[in-house]
């Protein structure tokens, strides 16, 4: 791998509101180390989203449930001493916020303390509290809605979600609450593109969605699934950017330039109909 690099200032949330308001394209990917943060952050990834995704990707577990604060504060760590400019978000694991908003307080503490600029915390209606008590703390977050991976056992399955009028209008209304709570940024998994463009032109905040559609204001995928390095069938949603590239590096500025021009993810190939 080769650092490249991009002659920026750090991303602050107040840029990254800019660049909402001025129509540019956010590019995320998940990172969960030192030296991929910097080959990211140098091809010019917006933001590094330390996901839990970890579980699966580097511990090789099932889902993203075994996840403890600890995996997560130790990969924030490394992935923030890797970064100069990029925005770090961290995932708060399962089991490290459902409790009470204060346990939510002390696990976002360790994360922000890790290193990370944002958390990320799953599921709608009952988070709204737990996301304005963060944000009155100074802590920015970012919510995460639509399949939601650490409830997978409770959605039986990975599956699309916010079909239908119902599930769709419930959807809606938890991404206007989260973002009444002061939620910085909101992550959509796996719903139709309809339902992605209709939040997106709703809310007022970056919208940055993963199989939802290409109308969102930026896009995230995990990283090794863009690298091609995951075995197995990948969703619909996933494009390997090595493929054509000549290494990580062209790889990874593929992407975002690709998100920067709208030309992924390609309608035809990586969105849901609803
Ligand atoms: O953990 C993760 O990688 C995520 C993305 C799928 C958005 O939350």
């Amino acid at each position: 791998m080769r650092a490249a690099s991009v002659d920026r200032k750090p991303l602050t949330l107040h840029r990254l509101r800019e660049m909402h308001a001025s129509g540019e394209k956010i590019a995320m990917l998940t990172c969960y180390d030192a030296a991929f943060a910097q080959v990211l952050d140098g091809a010019g990834v917006d933001c590094l989203l330390v996901g839990d995704s970890l579980g699966m990707v580097l511990q090789g577990r099932p889902s993203t449930v075994p996840v403890t604060l600890e995996h997560m504060a130790y990969h924030t760590e490394c992935v923030a001493r890797g970064n100069r400019t990029a925005w770090v978000v961290a995932d708060l694991p399962f089991g490290s916020y459902q409790e009470s908003a204060e346990q939510a307080l002390r696990s976002a503490t360790a994360l922000m303390q890790a290193g990370a600029h944002m958390v990320k915390l799953e599921g709608g209606g009952w988070t709204a509290p737990t996301v304005r008590f963060l944000v009155e703390r100074g802590i920015p977050v970012c919510a995460h809605l639509g399949l939601t991976p650490q409830s997978v056992h409770a959605l039986g399955g990975y599956r699309i979600q916010g079909r239908g009028d119902e599930a769709a209008a419930t959807l809606k209304r938890h991404a206007r609450e989260l973002a009444d709570a002061g939620a910085a940024m909101l992550v959509l998994e796996l719903i139709p593109s309809t339902l992605g463009k209709a939040v997106t032109a709703e809310l007022t905040i970056p919208v940055i969605g993963i199989g939802a559609g290409p109308q969102c204001s930026g896009q995230v995928l995990v990283l090794h699934d863009m690298l091609g390095l995951t075995a197995g069938k990948l969703p619909r949603f996933v494009r390997n950017f090595m493929e054509g590239s000549a290494d990580v590096t062209v790889a990874v500025r593929r992407f975002v330039a690709d998100v920067k021009r709208g030309a992924f993810p390609d309608p035809e190939l990586h969105a849901y109909l609803a």
